[in-house]
């Protein structure tokens, strides 16, 4: 037996004023559930505290509450000392106990066909991966869309797919699922990451929603002007300046010794956008040893398509870029805008011909030389599809420390994704009003993300610089030139480091119908800003 401390959130509404936190330490057994928790309180300290289950076996989906903000299953979840109880982000009935009926009321129900049709095995198939929701609410309590509009939650939407396969029932399921709000998704994939099920809620059911969506011409007028320009152009934003592609060599040299070569794919918003962000990451990897080889013919890696259901031309989109990059010997391709690195990661074939990794995972694995110290107070912001997308959490944080003072704040999607910002602005506009509050509450005078659209989305919603890691680190290193003798070469080559990596220092290969590289434009490699 142990003692375990955590903070319960209480609230009975018509007696208490508002909600108040109370602690309770209590003995439970090693690997006790927070459902035992919560029994030991009631049994032996407090009997007035209400919480619900039934199962107690992950079943039901009854005790569902939030441990430290992420919704979790009580009966399932370990409890952790020092931790914080509430319910789920839903009306309360009374302390842990929440009012599921009018989120359950809308998720929709079987409207069986007069003719009888059986469902084939491949129907039963298609199906399986939506059926297994057990109705917990954790989804509709993670999901920012459902707090700044009327969505009914990703477990509507994942019923009416469900329906949609099922030929049995005789629904509007498409048009049913534009009405209660396909489009407010901002591919955030909180639902999925905190679904007990581990059901796949934005791939299997919104994107498949919005293709379909697509088919029958439900597709917001402004996704269908992105789709318009990507077929146009092959990226999806207007072209106003030079692009980064148009500002850096083919291939940039390193400082010192070589550590890895990778082929750097840049995206749209970094391209057409945001260009200084990419050009301080490209001096950030000089300085470490990576050389960069960047091929001037990649297109749009078909995320702003994909996410919005827009699938006709999303396969030439990828058959070029992994042609652009496979002609080139290029085994790793490097990228520093989350969604486009997790639709490489993840929408792309598995056997394509490289691997992909991100800016921060790459940097961190190879490890850097040490920036100055800024002697600020930072705060980092999540780009869900970093996060969530590639699981990539503490690199990014691993690196600002190296230069920022770092605070940290709840990881929320700022509004930004899923086609939410173009399409349904005023929805984009509330997240990031939200965001910017957190920001406020956190003190820090600097906002550090890994993402150009979060980047551009949360500026809009705060009076704090916002910052891609990249820039932040070169910050740090043009601090220690100003600070320092002279400027400090990168490391040597450590060949445990290129293991790890899975990095070649093979040279890379030029495709036979390439032109001549360009000579480098100093401007490109040695900017100063
Ligand atoms: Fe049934 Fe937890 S009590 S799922």
């Amino acid at each position: 037996m142990k003692d375990l401390t955590v903070t319960i959130r209480r609230f009975e509404p018509g007696r208490d004023r508002a909600p108040y936190f109370r602690t309770y330490t209590v003995k439970v057994n090693e690997g006790a559930r927070v459902l035992h928790v919560l029994h030991a309180i009631h049994d032996t300290l407090d009997p007035t505290l209400s919480y619900r289950y039934s199962c107690a076996s992950g079943q039901c989906g009854s005790c569902a509450v939030r441990m430290n903000g992420e919704p979790v299953l009580a009966c399932m979840e370990e409890a952790k000392d020092n931790s914080t109880i509430e319910p789920l982000n839903l009306p309360v009935k009374k302390d842990l106990v929440t009012d599921l009926v009018p989120k359950l009321s809308q998720i929709a129900s079987f409207c069986t066909k007069k003719e009888i049709v059986l469902p084939k095995k491949a129907d039963i198939d298609a199906i399986k991966p939506l059926r297994d929701c057990i109705e917990c609410l954790c989804c509709v309590s993670a999901c920012p869309a459902v707090d700044v509009t009327n969505f009914i939650g990703p477990t509507g939407m994942r019923q009416e797919m469900r329906l949609v396969l099922d030929p049995r029932d005789g629904g509007h399921r498409v048009s049913d699922a534009v009405r209660d709000g396909l489009f407010t998704c901002t591919s955030c994939q909180a639902c999925w990451k905190v679904c007990p099920k581990e059901i796949e809620i934005p791939g299997k059911a919104i994107e498949k929603l919005r293709a379909r969506a697509n088919r029958l011409g439900f597709t917001l007028p402004r996704h269908l002007e992105v789709a318009a320009l990507v077929k146009e152009t092959g990226r999806s934003i207007a072209r106003t300046s030079e692009s980064f592609l148009e500002q850096v060599p083919d291939v940039i040299e390193p400082d010192g010794p070589m550590k890895a070569t990778v082929g750097f794919f840049v995206g749209c918003m970094y391209n057409l956008r945001q260009q200084q962000s990419a050009l301080d990451a490209m001096e950030v990897l000089k300085r470490n040893g990576i050389r960069v080889i960047v091929p001037k013919d990649q297109v749009c890696c078909s995320s702003p398509l994909i996410r919005t259901g827009q699938l006709d031309y999303v396969d030439e989109l990828k058959k070029k870029n992994i042609e652009v990059f496979r002609s080139r010997g290029i085994d790793t391709v490097l990228t520093m805008c989350a969604g486009c690195g997790t639709t490489l990661k993840n929408d792309y074939p598995a056997d394509k011909p490289f691997r992909v990794i991100d800016i921060n995972e790459l940097l961190v694995q190879l490890g850097i030389e040490p920036p100055a110290k800024l002697g600020v107070k930072a705060t980092y912001h999540d780009p869900c599809h970093l996060l969530r997308g590639q699981g990539v959490r503490d690199q990014p944080r691993e690196l600002a420390r190296q230069v920022v003072d770092l605070v940290e704040m709840p990881p929320v999607c700022c509004g930004s994704g899923g086609g939410v910002r173009s399409g349904i602005p005023e929805e984009a506009a509330a997240l990031g009003k939200r965001r910017g509050e957190e920001i406020r509450k956190t003190g820090a005078t600097l906002v550090i993300t890994s993402c150009p659209f979060c980047e551009f989305h949360i500026a809009g919603h705060t009076d704090k610089p916002v910052k891609h890691i990249a820039s932040v680190l070169l910050e740090g290193y043009r601090e220690k030139d100003r600070a320092g003798p002279a400027k400090q070469p990168a490391k040597a080559r450590k060949p445990a480091a290129e293991k790890k990596a899975g990095m070649k220092k093979a040279p890379v290969k030029e495709p036979k119908a390439a032109k001549a590289p360009k000579a480098p434009k100093k401007k490109a490699t040695g900017k100063k800003s």
